[in-house]
């Protein structure tokens, strides 16, 4: 297949792109940044574009045209900017993306649209613990594609910005495939972690996602932050795994992903982040015996003061992963401790190399 990959410069993109020359496909690869698929840049079956999807000159028309199937990956999805530039993010996560949407339904193309895990929002364990019998029950924080309801803070909680714009953008996806007008598949990772997540804080402006804030507080001695106790969950999933389920997806044997939506996640690999950040103490201490190194301390800080006003959370999340085990045969097999092994490794290499 010819396939328009939309973020392919991305983590998810980078190995996914990587994964669909495997597999002999043609890519037509566009993003912002190339330095992720760098190695990949001179295969015969890769074109890469540099390009911003948001610029007048750039040319979505003609490259859905061409292509098979459209992949898009294309996101603000780190936290922090959600909290310092909502309108940018409501721009690029809908109004961007609803322009590929609609040149899919236009030119009669199959797409693959990634959404999140944070379209579910908030349990009711959240807010209403003291109602419930056993708040701790996984009940309440186990996630289903098509039945469970979806809670999100109120407006001035602007975080929400980046749930609500993914999910309007589900939605529109859905009735444009109940007009009969578009063949789509929905995909909700859920914390996705593996080689090439983010980068290191101190290389670039801008905020990455925990495990890049965690990893550079190991290397520099800086201390761990825990935002808000660090008492909410997240599950953890390999990327190697999550490619695998989504290359599953893109085969669509026998089209049982058609106008439907997965998750992708490993219900296993649930953590607190202040076991995050002490399982990555452990870890570093175990794998790495260096002179004089010592742990970073692990300190409290609030919402407010690590990411500005308008930050609130996700306190818990499971991906019932049902339906891609059903449906696609697929199941997760990596261990969170292994997970965090292989990124740690990974990061701490570069580190060292450019330390040299
Ligand atoms: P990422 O930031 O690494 O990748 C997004 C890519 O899009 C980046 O390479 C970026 O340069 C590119 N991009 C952004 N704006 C662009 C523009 N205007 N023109 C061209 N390219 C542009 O993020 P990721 O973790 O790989 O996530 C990919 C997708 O999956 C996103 O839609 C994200 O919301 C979703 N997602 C990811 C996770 C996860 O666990 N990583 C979880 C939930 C949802
Ligand atoms: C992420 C992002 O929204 C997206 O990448 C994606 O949609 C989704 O979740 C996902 O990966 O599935 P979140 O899990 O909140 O959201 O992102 P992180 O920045 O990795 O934060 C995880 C938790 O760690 C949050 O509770 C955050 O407050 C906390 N945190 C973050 C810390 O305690 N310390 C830090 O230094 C950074």
């Amino acid at each position: 297949m010819r396939i328009l990959n939309l973020g392919a410069g991305g983590f998810i993109g980078s190995h996914l792109t990587e994964r669909l020359l495997k597999e002999k496909h043609s890519v037509v690869a566009v993003d912002i940044h190339s330095d992720k698929i760098r190695e990949l840049l001179n295969h015969c079956e890769l074109t890469f574009i540099e390009g911003d999807i948001r610029h007048p000159d750039f040319q979505l028309d003609k490259l859905v045209k061409e292509s098979d199937l459209v992949i898009d990956l294309i996101a603000h999805a780190n936290p922090s900017i959600y909290v310092k530039s909502p309108l940018e993010v409501f721009r690029l996560n809908f109004n961007e993306n609803l322009k590929i949407a609609e040149a899919c339904v236009y030119h009669k193309k199959r797409l693959i649209q990634f959404s999140s895990c944070e379209v579910y929002g908030k349990t009711v364990a959240s807010f209403f613990s003291d109602h419930l019998t056993d708040p701790e029950d996984s009940v309440f924080a186990r996630f289903s594609e098509d039945h469970t309801n979806f809670i999100l803070g109120p407006v001035k909680k602007h975080r929400w910005i980046y749930s609500a714009a993914k999910q309007l953008l589900e939605r529109v996806l859905h009735a444009y495939g109940l007009e009969g007008q578009l063949n789509y598949t929905i995909i909700r990772p859920f914390n996705f972690i593996g080689p090439k997540i983010d980068y290191l804080p101190d290389e670039n402006d801008g905020s990455p996602r925990v495990f890049s804030h965690f990893m550079e507080a190991l290397l520099e001695q800086k201390p761990m932050k825990l935002v808000d106790g660090g008492a909410q969950r997240r599950c953890y999933t390999a990327i190697e795994d999550a490619i695998e389920c989504t290359y599953r997806i893109i085969e669509n044997h026998g089209g049982v992903c058609n106008c439907e939506i997965f998750n992708i996640g490993s219900p296993e690999n649930e953590v607190s982040i202040r076991s995050l950040a002490k399982l990555m103490r452990k870890i570093y201490h175990n794998s790495y015996d260096v002179p004089n190194h010592t742990l970073p301390e692990i300190i409290e800080v609030s919402g407010d003061e690590f990411y500005g006003k308008g930050y609130e959370d996700s306190d818990r999340r499971i991906p019932d992963i049902t339906k891609a085990r059903t449906i696609l045969g697929w199941e997760p097999e990596c261990g969170l401790e292994k997970l965090l092994e292989i990124t740690m490794k990974y990061y701490r290499d570069i580190y060292l190399e450019n330390s040299n």
